[in-house]
């Protein structure tokens, strides 16, 4: 028993850690009770004849009326019996849900289920159906398909469950899902497909998918090749920073990988890290956040890291990475590598294995653009196993938003005109109709600078090239610069 105890605060705390629930709550447990009039359970518990061997839901109950009767028959002095009896059932009720609540409900509804030829996902199903009622902008949402889930393996129905956990926990979502494995995006092809034309704007009957870095010969490059942004009044350097995402093949996605996936992808990094390391064009370190990793930092250094925006945030405060299992076993597998100039960095296990990115402040955006492109050439070819690309969908990212180049350009722009009273929902709507996003300068979620210096890239991400973005940003910057002063 004081084993028991031990396990289930050990557990608990553990999840609490984790940020994740309690296993299962006693209400939850109570509905599995009944199913219409197909299985009656009585109070004294029929759930568990019908699942041998398990507690089952009432077990707090029968513990509270044993231990009334032991009190009743005299082990205690008869008025101490309402808080032995209070005692006893909160300790059952704190066993049952932390110990033994998620196997044993797993396993009763799944056993409960097959036997009534129920389907194993019915209130999950409810809820999705229910979200498209209320949250029709939820695109993982609108894009399920009922007929089409019910003739799914049971299998497949519990990873597309898994994939759309975000969007069913969180019905606000704008995307709703994340992939959980680099091959669904092919095993799920049909709803991927709805997804990603859905929140990309393109229909992928006709379009599809191609990378390419090469600026020249694009659309909207001047003459002389050359992003400057000085041509449209800005004679201050900007914080500019491009940023692209890899995924290693042979790993999980993010938001599947066990603790030990996830240190085990940050260790097959280790020999990238060290040979950018030993190349004088890079240099710098590595930063682990891993307990035990031979390159572990403080956390005094860590915070350090974060504040000068090299290094994310514990993505716990993120409901969206948290519902989809990204934010699991912080701060294992995480980390980055720093290139000695600071201009180059690598993030590891944030929502994708890999996001890397360039930053310098310049007028020109070929600066960034450019050394990122030497670096991804560098990189790519030293990731043991490969990284994880679709042929219809290009580069192959957890999040479908971020599908295609994974590429996110960006520059830190002062509009203290668009941004009045300082909120960004004017800019916001005045560049939507442009593709531009704008962002607070701590990133996603994050609200702007107090000067009004906010964070601009174009949206685009997919059926759209490098090279395209690259060129998008700086025309983009054309245009924040006119409304800005029109503003
Ligand atoms: N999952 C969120 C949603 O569906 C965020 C999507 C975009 N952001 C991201 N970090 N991938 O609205």
């Amino acid at each position: 028993m004081p084993a028991q105890v031990f396990r289930a605060l050990r557990l608990s705390l553990a999840r609490r850690v984790q940020g994740q629930q309690r296993a299962v709550s006693q209400d939850e447990l109570m509905k599995t009770r009944s199913y219409g009039d197909q299985v009656r359970t009585n109070e004294s518990g029929n759930m568990a004849k019908l699942a041998p061997n398990k507690w089952d839901a009432n077990a707090p109950m029968e513990w509270f009326c044993h231990v009334k009767a032991a009190g009743l028959g005299g082990f205690w002095p008869w008025a101490m019996t309402p808080l032995v009896c209070l005692v006893a059932s909160l300790l059952g009720k704190f066993l049952y849900e932390n110990v033994h609540g998620q196997d044993q409900y797993d396993g009763q509804i799944a056993d409960m289920k097959k036997d009534h030829k129920m389907s194993l996902h019915a209130d999950t199903v409810k809820k999705i159906m229910a979200i498209k009622e209320s949250n029709p902008g939820n695109i993982a949402i609108a894009s399920f398909d009922e007929a089409e889930f019910a003739g799914m393996s049971e299998a497949d129905q519990a990873r597309l469950v898994k994939i759309m956990a975000s969007g069913i926990g969180n019905p606000g979502s704008e995307m709703g899902c994340y992939a959980m494995n680099p091959t669904d995006y092919d095993d799920f092809h049909t709803f991927f497909k709805k997804a990603l034309g859905r929140y990309h704007k393109v229909n992928l009957d006709e379009k599809k998918h191609s990378n390419d870095w090469e600026l020249k010969g694009k659309a909207g490059l001047p003459a002389d090749g050359v992003l400057d942004v000085s041509k449209f009044g800005i004679t201050e350097p900007l914080s500019m920073r491009i940023r692209t995402a890899r995924n290693l093949k042979k790993f999980p996605l993010a938001g599947a990988m066990s603790e030990d996936d996830r240190k085990n992808m940050e260790l097959a990094m280790g020999p990238v890290f060290e040979a950018l390391i030993k190349n004088p064009e890079f240099g710098g370190s590595y930063n682990s956040l891993t307990p035990g990793h031979p390159n572990k930092i403080s956390e005094e250094k860590y915070q350090e890291l974060v504040k000068a925006h090299i290094m994310f945030k514990d993505m716990s405060a993120d409901s969206f990475l948290v519902d989809a299992g990204i934010a699991a076993h912080w701060p294992h597998g995480r980390g980055c590598y720093v290139s000695e100039d600071k201009g180059f960095i690598i993030w590891v296990g944030e929502e994708d294995h890999l996001r890397i990115m360039a930053m310098a402040k310049s007028l020109k955006i070929n600066s960034v653009f450019d050394r990122l492109k030497a670096a991804i050439d560098k990189v790519e070819d030293l990731i043991p196993g490969g990284c994880a690309k679709s042929a219809d969908f290009g580069v192959i990212t957890s999040c479908p938003t971020n599908m295609g180049t994974g590429m996110r350009a960006s520059v830190h722009i002062k509009i203290p005109n668009l941004t009045k009273g300082g909120s960004d929902e004017k800019a916001v709507s005045i560049l939507k109709p442009y593709n531009l996003g704008v962002r607070g300068l701590g990133g996603e979620h994050t609200p702007i600078g107090a000067d009004g210096t906010v964070d601009i890239s174009p949206k685009g991400r997919f059926c759209i090239s490098e090279a395209e973005i690259a060129i998008a940003l700086y025309t983009g910057v054309d245009k924040v610069m006119q409304e800005e002063s029109k503003a």
